[in-house]
């Protein structure tokens, strides 16, 4: 049985990088994660931390082995699942959109063929084109989903737009914006009563630090 410090799950990646910025500033010491090599667990006085694959992080939190996660409201709409989404750290904000090729299909929602629509987000894909009425046929895709406009594979693709630097360099325009994103805080179901004193600390460190950059 675990003792009572808690167990964050953080993405790797981007979103590690802002993170460990706001632990830091809320007084932690991560100085261990700038010669990180490949170690995946590190112990701070805190709260233990363990660097997770953004899926994985909800995996993790809806078992219960880790108590909070730190992941995108992107992974959130895809996966669903059981645990409370408690804050919007503010960083990592990026959205999700509707793009096709620069010039044509200006009108994505128009026409009677079924048109054929890419991306790393299914479900999220699925859902938008349910609220437009509007029958796709969706192709998962694992990243750099900008070719398969390009290839020919689709008309357009449904992804995470953050600087529109991908789209622009490879002839792609936005058609819809979708959802604004960024990084949330989630947390098991029986940590939150478990663990309440616990998490209730922290979010009130995250709250002072992060206020500022929520809108
Ligand atoms: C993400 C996203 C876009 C790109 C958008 O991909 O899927 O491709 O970033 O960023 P921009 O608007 O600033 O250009 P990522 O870099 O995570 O790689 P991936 O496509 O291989 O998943």
């Amino acid at each position: 049985m675990r003792n009572n410090k808690i167990r964050i799950a953080l993405t790797k990646g981007r979103l590690e990088k802002e993170a460990l910025g706001l632990f830091g500033e809320m007084g932690w010491d991560v100085s261990a994660f700038s010669d990180k090599g490949r170690r995946l667990i590190f112990t701070l006085p805190g709260a233990q931390i363990v660097l997770a694959k953004a899926p994985d992080v909800i995996t993790y939190v809806e078992h219960g082995v880790c108590d909070l996660g730190i992941t995108g409201k992107d992974m959130i709409m895809e996966y669903g699942g059981r645990y409370f989404e408690v804050a919007d750290f503010g960083f990592g904000r990026c959205k999700f959109a509707l793009a096709s090729k620069k010039g044509e299909r200006e009108n994505f929602f128009e026409g009677c063929e079924i048109k054929t629509v890419a991306s790393k987000y299914p479900n999220v894909t699925r859902r938008f084109f349910e609220s437009k009425g509007m029958d796709v046929d969706i192709v998962k895709i694992e990243g750099s989903v900008e070719l398969a406009p390009l290839l020919g594979l689709a008309d357009g693709i449904v992804d995470l737009v953050e600087t529109g630097a991908t789209l622009k360099e490879n002839g792609l325009e936005i058609r819809e914006e979708i959802a604004d994103i960024s990084a949330r805080l989630i947390v098991n179901t029986v940590s939150m009563k478990m663990k309440k004193p616990e998490i209730d600390g922290f979010l009130r460190l995250v709250e002072s630090k992060t206020q500022e950059k929520v809108k």
